[in-house]
């Protein structure tokens, strides 16, 4: 069932959402049955995949996916796709067909080009077709299309602000997006440079290049394509602290920029750190491809009650909030706390004693007879590194010293 629900609804750019979950630009927004299948279940939205002109050449190799498992559980996935081999003729089709079964619905494309003829004959074709809002790839890990394919436009303050500037000008009152890359130095500089170029907000981020393995039996690189391959794109749960991070450093520092929250978004906990370090709303791939449009229920389910017991009014009230807590290091509190076993929920597992004398601080020695860990008050400093071995719930936890 569909939740509607007022807590959930915002105006983004103009644009009514009923919800904040928006399809990214990926292959779950690359064919039009199954883009339509997404926003019948009440995803309030859709990037549509990457297009450019008919000249530019999509040339794919596959296989294009593969996976980050650690401890037996798939925290990234990688990819090596490039665009959509759709070129914006069949994407302006789309949209058109797109905004009139979906009238209600945010019907957004995604453009990459090599020239200002271009991007801008992109965007005023787009336009015409009614898109509610063009994103501007600036970040494929496979780079962009152009002169210098290799690398991202986003890497690059001038020729963010220059892109970006064309595009603008061509989209007019459609609102521009600039999807950005958490792979430069600072991101707040390329963010200044969107925000000089007059468009209206970003999309942090996008997939991280990463290389995702390598088969040790073969001495080849994962994916494996006859032999060969190259970088993939890192999505899914482990680039969710890169997607935080870029979001906040761009929220502190720029208050007023416009964020969409894309990168490393499960489920409906997830989707509230990111709107509580800035995104407006969430863009969604991995965790669709592997599991569904459904879990819009749970998303939007999860997110509407966690507003309701907050007593946070919106999802807009919420955007930000966890901000102010954020600080530089040299700000933090000195706290005095130390660890402390819980004995009746201690298993006598032994995995604290070994972290904390291998990699501790020596505060912890280890009762045979007990089967228990002891810390020493005086070494432990409170560092943490033995709550992160707990094998069961609240054997150790952290208490100020004076308690
Ligand atoms: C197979 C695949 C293809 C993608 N294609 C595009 C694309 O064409 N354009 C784009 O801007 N992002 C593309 N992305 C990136 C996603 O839109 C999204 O930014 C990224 O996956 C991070 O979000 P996630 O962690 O929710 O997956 C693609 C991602 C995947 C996995």
């Amino acid at each position: 069932m569909i939740l509607t629900s007022q807590r959930l609804k915002s105006n983004f750019l103009g644009i009514e959402l009923e919800n904040p979950f928006i399809l990214s630009a990926a292959p779950s927004t690359d064919e039009l049955s199954i883009t339509r299948r997404g926003l019948e279940m009440g995803w309030a939205g859709v990037v549509l995949k990457t297009t450019s002109m008919e000249t530019t050449r999509v040339d794919l190799a596959y296989p294009m996916m593969s996976s980050f498992v650690a401890d037996n559980r798939l925290i990234g996935m990688g990819n090596i796709d490039l665009i959509s081999a759709y070129h914006v003729d069949e994407v302006c089709r789309r949209v058109n067909i797109l905004k009139k079964e979906f009238p209600n619905k945010m019907i957004a494309a995604s453009i990459m080009s090599d020239s200002q003829l271009g991007w801008q004959t992109l965007v005023k074709m787009l336009k015409g077709a009614g898109v509610d809002l063009i994103e501007c790839s600036f970040s494929c890990p496979q780079g962009n299309v152009g002169e210098d394919p290799g690398k991202m436009l986003a890497q690059s303050e001038s020729a963010t602000e220059q892109v970006a500037t064309w595009v603008k000008q061509a989209a007019g009152d459609i609102p521009v997006l600039i999807k950005i890359t958490p792979q430069v130095t600072d991101i707040v500089a390329i963010a200044r440079a969107v925000q000089r170029s007059g468009c209206d907000g970003v999309t942090a981020s996008n997939s991280m290049p990463a290389l995702m393995g390598i088969d040790i039996d073969r001495l080849t690189p994962i994916p494996n394509l006859g032999g060969k391959s190259t970088y993939s794109g890192l999505t899914g749960p482990a680039i969710k602290p890169i997607t935080l991070r870029t979001i906040a450093e761009i929220a502190r520092n720029i208050p007023e920029m416009v964020i969409s929250g894309n990168g490393g978004v499960s489920d409906w906990r997830d989707s509230v750190e990111l709107i509580a370090v800035g995104a407006s709303n969430i863009q969604i791939c991995t965790a669709v491809m592997l599991h569904g449009f459904d879990i819009i229920n749970d998303l939007t389910s999860g997110l509407d009650n966690y507003l309701q017991s907050k007593n946070i009014g919106s999802v807009k009230s919420l955007v930000g909030k966890a901000l102010p807590n954020l600080t530089d290091h040299s700000n933090l509190p000195r706290q005095q706390i130390r660890s402390y076993v819980i004995k009746e929920n201690c298993i006598g597992c032994g995995r604290c004693y070994v972290a904390c004398r291998d990699g501790g601080h020596e505060a912890l020695s280890w009762d045979e007879s007990a089967r228990l860990p002891v810390i020493s008050i005086e070494k432990c400093v409170g560092c943490g590194l033995c709550i992160l071995t707990q094998p069961v719930e609240r054997c150790l936890e952290l208490r100020e010293l004076s308690k």
